[in-house]
């Protein structure tokens, strides 16, 4: 007990109308939401989950970030810091209620400093947006992933964010060269800078990427960035089996590094034809999207390494460099998550075991395995994903008026890690822990675990940063 606060769920402090006042006082009126409708609409991300928050919290600069872990400290209360609430996971989710800190009116270029290389942005802004003004001078911003027009930088480091591109770029972490991070009791802690190496003992940037707002509130960023490439292409191939689109992609990756390969599978094909019937997708087991990029040479290069491959392997291959048709080419894959919604109007998609990753020569078979999953459950499953880097996506389908369709789904969940697992993989690639796959931490990780709380407690000794995640409480 803290002396003279006043204490709620798990000893934590309340938010009671003093915190209230005291908030108003730091941040306005404006930038603090206390009515059930505001609390209602934070109290859940993209998941399944959901808890009210006691106060929603809007600052427009660091300092008043600040202001809310010093007020947060002092009375015990817990702090979930929120991007663009695009998460899959319940990493957004205030668990245990307190303050939600949304970082979104924090979206400010702050530099961008094309002789270094780089750009310092506030946590809030959107990589789309972010992307659109780099453009501008010929540069860009590589992580894309799926939410990239609502998702925020921070979100993106906080989950570390993958996407299409990861195969040639990289993820979030590789473009993060400096953080600014705020830290109870109330300190800005300014970590790394503009350059590209560093031996300087423990690399608390790279502890951050990925800690999901569990270690502080990141609020500003310095990200590399890249000058855009002249020409790009997409090729799409459909193919007769799994199997032998995995080789066309081993004898891709052998010559040349698409920007993206992707995968949908039978079921996710028939799902974006049911959705869009006038894309007309050839009946295939397995569709190949690549991106390419480059110079004209290198564009038509990749082009030709890639359509022989999937020519060779027996893919019906179609490809082009027009920007209209690209989009057409990509339309399938850029749709999939909402066409998997709607294939069946009785079913509805549940964000479980949905971010394995497998060595990506294991891909067909975690493939096969999961439809045969499916098949013995008689419960739909849809796999699409990054073909170029294991990382699959799979949408369970079930009618969730039904109790006991919603147990096998939990049991289908499980196999599914588990035989992602088994294949020398894990259970995600780029969507994170949150409260969704906290329970699988301890048996993950063992005594690392136990590592990575005494780290928590080394940034939040009270616990109140986003507590209930990652299978920390
Ligand atoms: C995608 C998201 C779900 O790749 O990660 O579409
Ligand atoms: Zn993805």
């Amino acid at each position: 007990m803290i002396r003279g606060v006043d204490m709620g769920e798990r000893g934590y402090g309340r938010v009671n109308d003093e915190v209230i006042g005291r908030l108003v006082e730091v941040l306005g009126e404006r930038n603090v939401k206390a009515d059930i409708v505001e609390r209602y609409v934070y109290s859940t991300d993209a998941s399944l989950f959901s808890s009210l928050p006691d106060v929603v919290v809007t600052p427009e600069n660091t300092s008043q970030v600040v202001d809310v872990v010093r007020i947060a400290s002092e009375k015990r209360i817990p702090v979930t810091p929120r991007g663009g609430g695009t998460g899959l996971c319940g990493g957004a989710v205030p668990l245990y209620g307190g303050i939600v800190v949304d970082l979104s009116k924090m979206d400010r270029i702050l530099e961008v400093d094309l002789d270094n290389f780089c750009v310092t942005v506030e946590a809030g802004i959107t990589p789309e947006r972010l992307n659109r003004e780099l453009a501008k001078h010929g540069f860009f911003f590589p992580p894309s992933p799926g939410s990239k027009k609502m998702c925020t930088v921070g979100g993106m480091i906080a989950t570390n964010a993958g996407g299409m591109h990861a195969v040639r770029y990289g993820v979030t972490r590789n473009f993060v060269l400096g953080l600014k991070l705020v830290i109870p009791p109330g300190d800005v802690v300014s970590l790394g800078g503009k350059v590209l190496k560093r031996c300087l003992g423990y690399d608390l940037i790279q502890l951050v990427v990925g800690s999901e707002g569990t270690l502080g509130i990141v609020t500003e960023a310095t990200l590399r960035i890249l000058p855009l490439p002249e020409k790009s292409a997409v090729v799409v191939a459909y193919f007769k089996d799994v199997s032998t689109a995995a080789k066309a992609v081993n004898a891709v990756l052998r010559k040349v590094i698409p920007s993206a390969i992707e995968v949908l599978d039978k079921w996710s094909i028939e799902a974006v034809n049911r959705y869009v019937p006038s894309l007309n997708l050839p009946r295939a087991e397995a569709a190949l999207y690549f991106e390419v990029e480059g110079s004209e040479q290198e564009v038509e290069r990749q082009i030709r390494v890639i359509v022989d491959a999937c020519r060779s392997h027996g893919g019906e291959t179609e490809w082009t460099s027009d920007s209209k048709e690209k989009e057409r080419l990509l339309a399938g894959r850029e749709i999939v998550g909402g066409a998997i919604m709607n294939i069946d109007r009785g079913r509805v998609r549940v964000y479980e075991a949905e971010d394995v990753c497998v060595p990506i020569a294991q891909l067909p078979r975690f493939v096969e395995e999961a439809h045969s999953i499916s098949e013995r459950y008689g419960i739909p499953v849809c796999i699409y994903g990054h073909a170029g880097d294991g990382n699959c996506h799979s949408g369970i389908m079930i009618d969730p008026k039904s109790r006991e369709e919603w147990e096998k789904m939990r049991m289908m969940a499980s196999e599914i890690y588990e035989l992602a697992v088994k294949l020398g993989g894990n259970i995600s690639g780029e969507h994170g822990i949150g409260l969704l796959r906290a329970k699988y931490m301890a048996g993950i990780h063992g005594q690392a675990l136990h590592i990575m709380k005494k780290i928590k407690e080394a940034f939040d000794p009270q616990g109140i940063l986003n507590p209930g995640k990652m299978g920390f409480t």
